[in-house]
């Protein structure tokens, strides 16, 4: 049986991944920071019986990411997927208003957790001799720049290049490294956003014509890992193909992913 971790999966879209991958009859191990967030996951998940296991992990602890592997390896005997997914945002603050502790929160999680995320799971995938590990993009990974994303879109930009760079550092092993490229999804990171980004007309329209449910993309992104079987994929959602599409519908029918 296929086992899953997903680090950010207590709410989200990791949170719609672990649904997907636990549908489709994998084991799956998911984490977050906060212990009652896990809690309410694993138990609206409880469904899928005991292949559900939630772990209180905050990636920007080493020590926290090595325990996630650990009580996987304990629970499930291996780890065939590893997904960094967990990643915060600047709320959408221009980059001379951030205090020196949101620049550090950012960089810790999601630069340095990917990078030990993906540290830990290569040796340990390397030991059981197979493994994929898949790090997630984000606004800024293709350069594209935006008040509000500066910090943010240099972490995803960075997380492009170091994926790539394990991708050809790995060549020689048995283990996959991919990247995910989820498009835009209204969660709880654009609502935890403030100002412009948050609550901007150009932000909603752009949002309404491109943007969907991390459902939706989580059942896409999970069906492409499932039957991924090379090393450097970078399966993204959101192409030039469809975003083209996107607008062209967008004249004809409208969306509001915004009412609730
Ligand atoms: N939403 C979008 O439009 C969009 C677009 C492109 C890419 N992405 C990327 O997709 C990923 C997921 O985004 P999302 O929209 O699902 O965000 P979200 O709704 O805000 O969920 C974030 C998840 O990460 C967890 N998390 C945050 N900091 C953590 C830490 N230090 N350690 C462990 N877990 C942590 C959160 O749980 P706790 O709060 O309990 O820790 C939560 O489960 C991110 O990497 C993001 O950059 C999102």
């Amino acid at each position: 049986m296929t086992t899953v971790v997903i680090t950010g999966g207590s709410r989200g879209l990791g949170y719609a991944l672990a649904k997907v991958f636990l549908q489709e009859g994998c084991n799956v191990t998911l984490c977050g920071r906060t212990p009652s967030n896990v809690l309410h996951a694993v138990d609206s998940l409880s469904n899928h019986g005991q292949r559900v296991l939630g772990v209180t992990c905050d990636v920007r602890r080493r020590d926290d990411i090595a325990n996630l592997w650990q009580r996987s390896m304990d629970r499930w005997g291996a780890v065939d997927i590893w997904i960094n997914n967990a990643g915060v945002n600047q709320q959408g603050q221009a980059l001379s208003d951030l205090f020196p502790e949101d620049v550090q929160n950012v960089l810790d999680t999601n630069l340095r957790g990917a990078i030990f995320g993906t540290q830990i799971a290569l040796s340990g995938m390397l030991q059981q001799g197979r493994g994929q590990i898949f790090n997630m993009e984000g606004f800024g990974s293709n350069g594209m720049q935006r008040k509000g994303l500066n910090l943010y879109g240099t972490t995803k930009r960075a997380l492009t290049h170091f994926t790539n760079a394990c991708v050809a550092e790995t060549a020689d092993t048995p283990i996959l490294i991919g990247l995910l490229s989820p498009g835009m999804m209204v969660t709880d990171f654009l609502k935890d956003s403030s100002g412009e980004l948050r609550n901007g007309n150009d932000t909603k329209r752009i949002f309404n014509i491109l943007g969907d449910a991390p459902d939706t993309v989580a059942r896409f992104l999970a069906a492409k890992i499932l039957r991924n079987h090379k090393s450097g994929a970078h399966i993204v959602w959101l192409t030039k193909r469809k975003i083209l599409w996107r607008f062209v519908r967008s004249v004809f029918v409208k969306r509001d992913l915004f009412k609730d």
